[in-house]
C-alpha cells in the first residue's frame, strides 16, 4: 500500500457478515471460560480503556505489578485460555504463509464510547519475524501507523468490520494504535463497540533439522 511501511497489508472485508457473526459467537463462548477483564498499565496502574481476554496457549496480559507479559492462564479466574478458533488459524495460514502458527490471540473490546489504543509497538514476543495479524469486528475504527521511532508522521486507515490487517516485515516493528472508534455504527457486537482480534507468534520455532 502506498506510503504505508513495507510489509503492511490490508484485506478489506476478508470475513463475510456471516463469518463475522460466527467469530463473535466464538468470542462470546470464549468469554464464558475467560471473561473480559480490565487490564492496567505497568507501574502506574492506570486502566487501559479497552477490556481484554485471549484465545490461545498464551495470552497477553498487563497489570500494575508485573507489567506486559504472556501467561498461560486468565489473571482473575486462573482458567486456561480457550483455543484459537479454526477460522482464525486458517486466516493466519492464508495471509502469512509463516511456518509456525500463533500461540496467542489477544481480544481487545473497545466496549464503550471514547475507547482508543495509544501508539505502541508489539515487542513482547521473542519471534519478531513472525507477522501480526489483526481482525476488526463491529464498529469501524481509525487505525494509525507510523515508523519504528516514537513520534513522527503517521498514516490513518479506517477499518471496518471483517477487515484484516497484517503487520509483517518493516511494519512489524512500527508504532501503531487506534485513535478513534466510531461508536454505535455497527450492530454486530451484542453489547456494542468494536472487537479486535490480534494473533501473534510468541516463541521462536526451534529448527528440528
Ligand atoms: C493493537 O494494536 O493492539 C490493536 C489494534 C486494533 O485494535 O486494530
Ligand atoms: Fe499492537
Amino acid at each position: 500500500m502506498d506510503d504505508f511501511p513495507a510489509g503492511f497489508a490490508h484485506y478489506p472485508l476478508y470475513f463475510s457478515p456471516s463469518e463475522q457473526q460466527s467469530l463473535i459467537a466464538s468470542v462470546k463462548a470464549g468469554a464464558l471460560q475467560a471473561p473480559f477483564y480490565q487490564p492496567t498499565m505497568p507501574r502506574t496502574g492506570t486502566p487501559l480503556s479497552v477490556v481484554m481476554s485471549n484465545f490461545g496457549k498464551l495470552g497477553w496480559v498487563t497489570d500494575k505489578e508485573k507489567g506486559y507479559r504472556y501467561e498461560t492462564t486468565h489473571p482473575k479466574n486462573g482458567n486456561p485460555w480457550p483455543a484459537i478458533p479454526q477460522a482464525l488459524l486458517k486466516l493466519w495460514d492464508d495471509v502469512t504463509g509463516y511456518d509456525a502458527r500463533p500461540e496467542a490471540c489477544l481480544i481487545n473490546w473497545y466496549h464503550k464510547e471514547k475507547t482508543s489504543m495509544g501508539m505502541h509497538v508489539d515487542l513482547d514476543e521473542h519471534d519478531l519475524r513472525a507477522p501480526v495479524v489483526s481482525v476488526s469486528l463491529g464498529d469501524p475504527a481509525m487505525f494509525r501507523i507510523g515508523g519504528p521511532k516514537r513520534g513522527g508522521a503517521t498514516k490513518g486507515l479506517k477499518l471496518y468490520s471483517g477487515d484484516v490487517v497484517v503487520l509483517a516485515g518493516d511494519a512489524r516493528i512500527c508504532h501503531h494504535g487506534v485513535s478513534k472508534v466510531f461508536y454505535g455504527e455497527s450492530a454486530l457486537v451484542p453489547k456494542g463497540g468494536r472487537i479486535n482480534l490480534t494473533m501473534r507468534r510468541v516463541n521462536i520455532l526451534k529448527q528440528t533439522t
